[in-house]
C-alpha cells in the first residue's frame, strides 16, 4: 500500500488545486508530516479519507470551522449538530428563493398580460408582499425556550401542570385527531405532524403501522421523540418554513402547536400547509382556541388574573378567522369543541 504520496498527486487524485490542500493545512484540518529530506508534505491513507471527508463536507455547505469541529468530535450528537444548522440554512434559503420565485411568477404574468402601465403598480405591491412574508417567515422565535422544556415536558402533561388545565383532556384530543387523520385514508397515506415535541400524537400512528414525519422547530423535543421511537422521522423545521417539496402529503396533523403563531403568522402557515399538502388532502389541528372573538371574551370575564395571564402568553385561534382563511383554497372546515379551550378542527 503507498503511503506516501506527494501533494501534487493528491491534487491530481481530487481534481484539485495544490493551493486548496495548503488551505486546509493551513486552517488546521489536515496535519500533514513532511519527508524528512526535502520537507516536502506526504499523505498517508488516512489524510487522503480525511481530505476526501473535507471535500464531501464543504460541497454539502460546512464551513472550515464546523468540519474541524466535526473532525475532532465525531460523535453522533455533534454531527447532528451541525447537520442541522446546514439543513436550517439550506431550508431557510430555499423557502427565500421559493417566495421570490413566486412573486417573479406574478410579476412575469402580470407583464405578459396587462398593460404596462398597470402593471408597474402590481410590480411593486407583489414584490413587497414577498418580502413582508419572507421578514415574517425569518422572524418568528421561540419565546417559549422549548429546548428548555423538552425533558419534562411529558409530565407537565400528565401532571396537567399550569393555571387553566390545558391538558386535562389531552389523552382524548390527540385520540380524536388520530381517528380523525386515518379515516378513509389508507395505509400507505403520506402523514405529516408539525410541532411533534415529544411524538406522543405521531406514536399513535407509528404503533398503528402508519408512516409519519415530525417535525419540529426545537433540537431537544426532536431528540426525545426519536429516543422514544426510534422509528419515527424527524426533522428541524418550522410551521413558516415546511422542509418539504409542494403537494407532498395526504394528511398533516397538529397538536397543542399552532397557538405559537400569531394572527399574521397563521396566515402564512396555512399558505405553507396547503402548499406541501396533496390536492384532496386534510388537515387536522387540536389546540387552544375560541369559536369567535364574542366566545373569547365571555370567556375571560369568568377567568382570574393568573388564567387571564396564560391566554395572553400564547395566541389562542378564532375559528371563524381559520375559516375563512381556508376557504380560500376551496377548503372546508369542521370543529368540535372540547372544553373551555381545545378545540379540534378538521380542514376537507
Ligand atoms: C406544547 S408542545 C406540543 C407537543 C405535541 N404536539 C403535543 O401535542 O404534546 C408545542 C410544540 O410545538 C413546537 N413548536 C412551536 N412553535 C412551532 C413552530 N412555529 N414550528 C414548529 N414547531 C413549533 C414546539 O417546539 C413544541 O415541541
Amino acid at each position: 500500500m503507498n503511503n506516501n504520496y506527494n501533494i501534487s498527486e493528491i491534487a491530481k487524485m481530487f481534481n484539485i488545486t495544490t493551493n486548496k490542500i495548503r488551505y486546509y493545512e493551513k486552517k488546521g484540518l489536515l496535519n500533514l508530516i513532511r519527508n524528512e529530506d526535502n520537507e516536502y508534505r506526504k499523505f498517508n491513507n488516512e489524510d487522503i479519507i480525511k481530505l476526501q471527508s473535507i471535500l464531501l463536507y464543504r460541497s454539502v455547505g460546512l464551513s472550515i470551522k464546523e468540519i474541524k469541529d466535526i473532525l475532532k468530535n465525531s460523535s453522533t450528537s455533534n454531527f447532528l449538530n451541525h447537520f442541522n444548522n446546514q439543513w436550517e440554512i439550506v431550508n431557510n434559503e430555499i423557502q427565500r428563493l421559493t417566495v421570490i420565485r413566486s412573486a417573479l411568477e406574478k410579476v412575469l404574468d402580470n407583464l405578459y398580460e396587462e398593460e404596462i402601465l398597470n402593471a408597474k403598480v402590481d410590480i411593486q405591491t407583489v414584490i413587497e408582499n414577498a418580502n413582508n412574508i419572507n421578514y415574517v417567515k425569518n422572524n418568528w422565535s421561540d419565546k417559549w425556550n422549548f429546548d428548555n422544556w423538552a425533558k419534562t415536558y411529558d409530565i407537565s402533561v400528565l401532571e396537567n401542570r399550569g393555571a387553566i388545565k390545558i391538558y386535562e383532556n389531552y389523552e382524548m384530543i390527540l385520540e380524536k385527531v388520530y381517528k380523525l387523520a386515518i379515516e378513509n385514508e389508507k395505509e400507505d397515506c403520506t402523514i405529516l405532524e408539525i410541532g411533534v415535541g415529544t411524538a406522543n400524537l405521531s406514536g399513535k400512528f407509528l404503533k398503528n403501522n402508519y408512516d409519519i414525519v415530525g417535525i419540529d422547530q426545537s433540537r431537544e423535543m426532536l431528540n426525545i421523540a426519536k429516543s422514544k421511537y426510534p422509528k419515527l422521522k424527524v426533522r428541524l423545521g418550522e410551521f413558516l418554513k415546511i422542509p418539504y417539496g409542494d403537494k407532498s402529503f395526504d394528511v398533516i396533523v397538529s397538536t397543542y402547536a399552532f397557538h405559537h403563531l400569531n394572527e399574521e403568522e397563521k396566515i402564512i402557515a396555512i399558505d405553507e400547509m396547503m402548499r406541501v399538502l396533496k390536492d384532496n388532502g386534510k388537515i387536522i389541528i387540536g389546540d387552544l382556541m375560541f369559536k369567535n372573538k364574542s366566545e373569547e371574551e365571555k370567556l375571560l370575564e369568568t377567568l382570574n388574573e393568573e388564567e387571564i395571564y396564560e391566554i395572553k402568553d400564547e395566541y389562542y385561534s378564532y375559528v371563524d378567522t381559520l375559516e375563512i382563511h381556508f376557504k380560500k383554497f376551496n377548503k372546508k372546515l369542521r370543529y368540535k369543541k372540547i372544553d373551555r379551550f381545545m378545540y379540534v378542527i378538521e380542514i376537507i
